[in-house]
């Protein structure tokens, strides 16, 4: 990255650099005059064109900025901190800064440090265990399938909830710019599940169908899908206590269970094959995108304890229980899942370790948005799992890649 230490050595090889200036700009003279000499006469230019720039030039001169900002909300005057929120907000939300939530704008940078692609990780392996018939049981291979299934379009449903319903409510620039970074990674996310299926050869019709033909992984689909409906209605806004409960379950919906439960028990199949040293390249994308999705899923929950806070009449008993029960009803629908996905005990676990599991992720769900545990004393069957979501340990796991992401600002053009 540039500082102001290579700023001051620039200014002292000044001389060097006025040398530079002098044969740059003998360059930019002779190659204006190549361009002239072979430019053609102007009276070949038709005078439609001509008369079409003189138009768009002159449409310019009405352009009247005032009523242009005076369709924006609050954007006549500078923000100060104390006018954001994160609803219903009158302040300008172009104005990105000064920042009240700092929270948001760190886990834009967090994100965005840990960029990746899906075409970065070697399919090599896992495309030799596919295709030898004797490479994986019947139950591995169920996984798998199962899993595309379920996250290739699971991702898209995460994605179209932001894009068409939550950013337009969200009324704070600092969490908006992450909520624009978040749908990118969902973007990479059913980019990554395509890339394994076309590296696999597997049949993308059954795949992208399964959300409606396969009932574990349909219900989950039709459990969240009403919550990005109730939004969907043009005339959806927020401002009253009812509309401002909607987003708030959308939100809960969204965050607390689709990717904060419904994701875990595949990823933690896909992981546990990749500790098994099978369909490592598939593991290593499930990876990736566990990184990303805990941070959506913090993110999430920020964001809905932030508004309980702005709005605390918005969190009463009956939200309470309602929220409770959703957490629970995601639970219920992703153990379901679990029994569906694994009829036997498969790669050192089985679906009762799968329900334990998820009784510890509900726990840790419903306190994390102020509500009191539903399972006492589950506990952690996979730490490991644990482990990989660790935040602390994504700058060594990502060290390449945070390195190649992060030379951009230190680009010369020399
Ligand atoms: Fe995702
Ligand atoms: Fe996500």
């Amino acid at each position: 990255m540039l500082t102001w230490d290579d700023f001051d050595e620039k200014e002292e090889n000044k001389g060097s650099a006025d040398l530079k200036e002098q044969v740059i700009e003998k360059t930019i003279v002779e190659k204006t005059v190549a361009a002239e000499e072979s430019k053609p006469d102007s009276s070949s230019y038709s005078s439609a064109s001509s008369d079409r720039k003189d138009k768009a030039i002159a449409g310019l001169d009405n352009l009247d900025t005032e009523a242009g900002l005076a369709d924006l909300e609050g954007a006549s005057a500078r923000v100060s901190v104390d006018e954001k929120q994160m609803i219903n907000c009158r302040a300008d939300v172009n104005q990105l800064v000064p920042f009240k939530y700092d929270w948001a704008w760190q886990k834009y940078l967090d994100g965005s440090a840990n960029h990746w692609m899906p075409q970065e990780v070697n399919m090599t392996a896992d495309i030799a265990l596919w295709k030898n018939k004797d490479g994986l049981t019947d139950d591995e291979r169920r996984i798998v399938m199962r899993n595309l299934g379920f996250f290739s379009t699971a991702d898209s449903l995460v994605a179209n909830n932001i894009v068409l319903t939550v950013y337009k409510q969200i009324t704070n620039p600092e969490c908006r710019q992450y909520l624009l970074r978040q749908a990118l990674e969902e973007a990479i996310h059913t980019h990554a599940y395509q890339y394994v299926i076309e590296s696999l050869g597997i049949d993308e019709g059954e795949i992208f169908n399964m959300y409606r033909e396969v009932p574990s992984v349909a219900r989950k689909a039709a459990w969240a899908l009403p919550f990005t409906k109730s939004l969907s209605d043009e005339n959806f806004k927020t401002g009253t206590l009812e509309t401002d409960k909607t987003l708030l379950r959308n939100l809960i919906a969204f965050y607390c269970v689709l990717e904060g439960i419904f994701f875990y028990c595949g990823f933690t199949q896909i992981l546990s094959m990749g500790n098994r040293n099978k369909m490592t390249g598939t593991a290593e994308q499930f990876q990736y995108i566990l990184r990303d999705e805990s941070m959506h899923v913090n993110f999430g929950i920020d964001m809905i304890n932030q508004i309980k806070l702005e709005n605390p009449e918005l969190w009463d008993e009956a939200m309470q229980e309602e929220a409770a029960e959703m957490i629970l009803q995601g639970t219920a629908l992703e153990i379901e899942y679990a029994k569906d996905t694994m009829p036997t005990g498969i790669l050192g676990m089985n679906a009762d370790m799968m329900a334990e599991y998820l009784h510890f992720i509900a726990n840790r769900r419903l306190t994390q948005i102020g509500l009191a545990e539903e399972f006492p004393n589950a506990t952690n069957p996979f730490p490991w799992m644990s482990e990989i979501m660790d935040l602390r340990k994504e700058k060594n796991f990502f060290e390449t890649r945070v390195i190649e992401y992060q030379t951009g600002g230190a680009l010369t053009w020399d």
